[in-house]
């Protein structure tokens, strides 16, 4: 009895070490963390010398460009429209409270005054302007934070060691792994340095290299980020459980858990980091002229809820035009999220995922005693789905299953009439006074716990 004891006592004493392995973390970068979770909705930003020609960010790959030729794009760059400022005040009008800007995608292209090379927004064309500047200045005076992406790949250098990329420079001659590692590092630097506070670094395109022993060296790099910003966040779209070092957990074109895109079948939801799920407005990253596949507003603003009810942040790509103005889509996506934000930005912002987990008629979210109970049940054209929606003793009804929770009231957060509830074997059932309406993108009532 006594063995069985002493083996419990150290199991457990293993199992708190591991877990504390795992939340080692500086009471600084919590509220850090706890910050960017609060803010759950960023825009991201794929902006370059690609936008010019129309095609997404992976046009100088996808369609087999010279590398030279494509270079001479940078001569012809002058997004003669473009206003940091008024890009700022549009995201903060729709409700953002963040931006993830592209400062350097995988054509190797800097969006900023670097030193590390000419190869960049200042030096290479004659719009001359170093929009990271503009933008980390434009962020400040909003509020708004700014992170950055940054490629790891490249398909412009000849030292970057290229890896799965087939229409890549791959000259063994050329290749150094040394000076392109001390490249990135002094760009990562001039970022971190130049630029005010970053919230974030967003990495992108590890993938490139799939053999295990490939070294990207990132515990060094990590390190170097958070000497020289110590709450600048790191994120890494490698498509796998984040590892140390990393605070928050990316997922591409899906939401926490869903594989839908295909690039997260290796990851395992974090239970301890702050999640974010990019997603586009239309099939395109950057500027496409021919994409005008785009989703619903009400379908926008539909996953920005279920992202929150998911314990997630939504961070929302736009791909800006070469003129240096958004699409007018985007910018009718974003006055409409907007319009739905300030209705219903307090039963999103500062949330977490709810105690009731996602259901076939929504998701919850919850902020101390209020639960935010989103029915959501919308099919993607618009049209009301009833699932998880029973009518019973005549009314509209749906089910929350049991947890750990009990409901003192319901009210229906626009009109604030009371909701009629009742407790059953399973869980409670809470009655709808009426359907759903189809413009109706996401009825939300609000649930005062005991
Ligand atoms: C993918 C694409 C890249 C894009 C990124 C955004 O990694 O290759 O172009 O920037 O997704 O999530």
């Amino acid at each position: 009895m006594k063995k069985i004891f002493l083996a419990a006592i150290l199991l457990v004493a293993a199992a708190s070490q591991s877990i504390h392995a795992e939340t080692v973390v500086s009471d600084q970068m919590r509220a850090v963390r706890n910050d960017f979770q609060d803010r759950k909705f960023g825009i991201f930003l794929h902006w370059g010398i690609y936008s010019m020609l129309g095609d997404g960010e992976w046009v100088m790959h996808n369609k087999k460009l010279d590398r030279t030729e494509y270079a001479h794009l940078a001569g012809g760059f002058c997004p003669s429209w473009f206003s940091a400022r008024e890009w700022v005040l549009l995201f903060k009008e729709a409700g953002a409270q963040y931006v993830t800007f592209t400062s350097r995608h995988h054509d190797g292209f800097s969006m900023w005054n670097s030193a590390a090379s000419d190869y960049n927004i200042v030096k290479a064309t004659p719009f001359g302007r170093d929009v990271i500047k503009e933008l980390s200045a434009a962020c400040a005076q909003e509020g708004l934070k700014l992170h950055l992406y940054y490629s790891h790949m490249d398909w412009q250098r000849l030292d970057y060691p290229t890896g799965s990329c087939q229409n890549c420079p791959h000259d063994p001659g050329t290749t150094n792994w040394e000076t392109y590692y001390a490249f990135m590092n002094q760009q990562l630097t001039e970022l971190l340095t130049n630029y005010g506070p970053i919230g974030a670094i967003w990495f992108d395109g590890m993938w490139d290299h799939k053999e295990k022993e490939f070294d990207w060296r990132l515990k060094e790099q990590y390190e170097l980020i958070h000497r020289l910003q110590p709450k600048c966040m790191i994120g890494n779209n490698h498509h796998g459980a984040p590892i140390e070092g990393e605070d928050f957990q990316l997922f591409e074109q899906d939401l926490p858990g869903q594989n839908t895109a295909g690039f997260s079948k290796d990851q395992a939801v974090s239970n301890q980091l702050p999640l974010e799920s990019c997603q586009t407005m239309n099939n395109t990253w950057g500027y496409s002229i021919t994409d005008k596949n785009y989703k619903s507003s009400a379908e926008v603003i539909r996953r920005l809820v279920k992202a929150a009810g998911m314990n997630s942040n939504l961070l929302l790509n736009i791909g800006p035009r070469p003129d240096g103005q958004l699409p007018d889509e985007a910018v009718k996506i974003l006055q409409d999220v907007g319009a739905f934000m300030h209705k219903y930005g307090s039963s999103i912002y500062d949330t977490r995922g709810g105690v009731v987990p996602p259901q076939p008629w929504g998701v919850t979210t919850q902020k101390g005693k209020k639960l935010y109970i989103h029915i959501l049940n919308h099919e993607q054209d618009g049209k009301i789905s009833n699932e998880g929606l029973e009518r019973i003793d005549g009314s509209l009804s749906f089910m929350m299953p049991k947890g750990k929770y009990s409901i003192k009231q319901i009210t229906r957060m626009d009109t604030g009439a009371s909701i009629t509830f009742r407790n059953e074997s399973e869980g409670t059932r809470v009655f709808l006074h009426s359907r759903p309406t189809t413009d109706q993108t996401d009825l939300v009532l609000v649930a005062q716990l005991n």
